[in-house]
């Protein structure tokens, strides 16, 4: 599969890039010099080529040969909006799933994401799954996630579609001291859940400064969480079945106000009082004339 994607917010007079990608598909038949036959050639090129390609859309191309066949691309003209990592516009050729498919065995395919280069190909895993020895599966790894920007999402993995079974996660949220974390879970919220019994199969437990503060499962939601905390940590656990489909939540953090400062006696004076005070603000105390600040 070849696909292009174009960046979605492109501002309307930003530069435009053109884009010549030619493609003639070239055959080779494996183990022999026989001659590219007729029809096994063609051309992909982005749309409207050769004028700049239009914003915002995606395009798979697939090329299917028969059997014992390979595919050859050669790109004449390549011309895309530049970007760290092709975050913007890109052009990504996905695998060729049955090389020398002669082979008793299965094609080795990639449970997720495929990968070509000249001769080859390698898999990766989305993101939430660690690839395993055998190079091609894909298992969720959410045991350790750590969180340290002041405000972020958090959600189960593939929300809003079913979470996978036998999860074990751990996702915490550490923020600088002197803050506090507010959690605000959104809708879909869905965790499996029994009429009796609390939460038996799946939950999702809350644990503030260390202190277990909820275990939640169901279709409600739970009310914002104001944690009075800088560290909390999500412990997710589900069991081998059930087709729920999660929870998101936006976690945003506040540096902590001060009780204000008061005078313990009339002699001091509490320079430029401020009507609020948060962690690491500072204020001075001085004495009246003739009196002198003790300890
Ligand atoms: C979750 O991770 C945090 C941070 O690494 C750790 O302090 C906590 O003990 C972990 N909880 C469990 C149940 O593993």
């Amino acid at each position: 599969d070849i696909s292009l994607r174009p960046r979605m917010d492109r501002e309307e007079n930003a530069q435009r890039w053109l884009l010549h990608l030619l493609l003639p598909v070239l055959f080779y038949r494996v183990g022999g010099a026989i001659p590219t036959p007729q029809g096994f050639y063609g051309e992909v090129m982005s749309p409207l080529f050769p004028k700049p390609y239009p914003n915002n859309f995606e395009r798979t191309t697939v090329i299917t040969v028969p059997m014992g066949y390979r595919v050859k691309l050669v790109f004449w003209q390549f011309d895309l909006e530049p970007s760290q990592g092709c975050f913007y516009d890109y052009v990504k050729d996905e695998c060729a799933l049955q090389l020398n498919s002669v082979e008793e065995d299965p094609p080795a395919r990639c449970q997720h994401l495929c990968h070509n280069y000249v001769g080859g190909y390698f898999c990766s895993c989305r993101p939430g799954y660690e690839l395993q020895p055998d190079g091609r599966s894909c298992q969720a790894e959410c045991s350790s996630e750590l969180f340290t920007e002041p405000s972020g999402y958090i959600s189960s993995l593939e929300y809003p579609r079913p979470y996978p079974p036998d999860l074990r996660c751990n996702y915490s949220i550490r923020v600088e001291r002197g803050h506090t974390l507010h959690l605000q879970f959104l809708e879909p919220f869905e965790i499996d859940d029994h009429q009796q019994i609390h939460c038996p199969y799946d939950q999702l437990q809350i644990y503030v400064s260390g202190r277990n503060i909820g275990e939640f499962c169901g279709k409600q939601r739970p009310e914002r969480i104001d944690t009075q905390s800088n560290s909390v940590d999500l412990l997710f656990f589900t069991d081998e079945s059930g087709d729920s489909r999660g929870w998101k939540l936006c976690y945003t953090s506040e540096v902590i106000t001060c009780p204000q400062p008061k005078t313990l006696d009339s002699c001091t004076i509490i320079q430029d009082l401020q009507p609020l005070y948060h962690f690491k603000d500072r204020f001075t105390a001085t004495c009246k004339e003739g009196y002198q600040l003790m300890e």
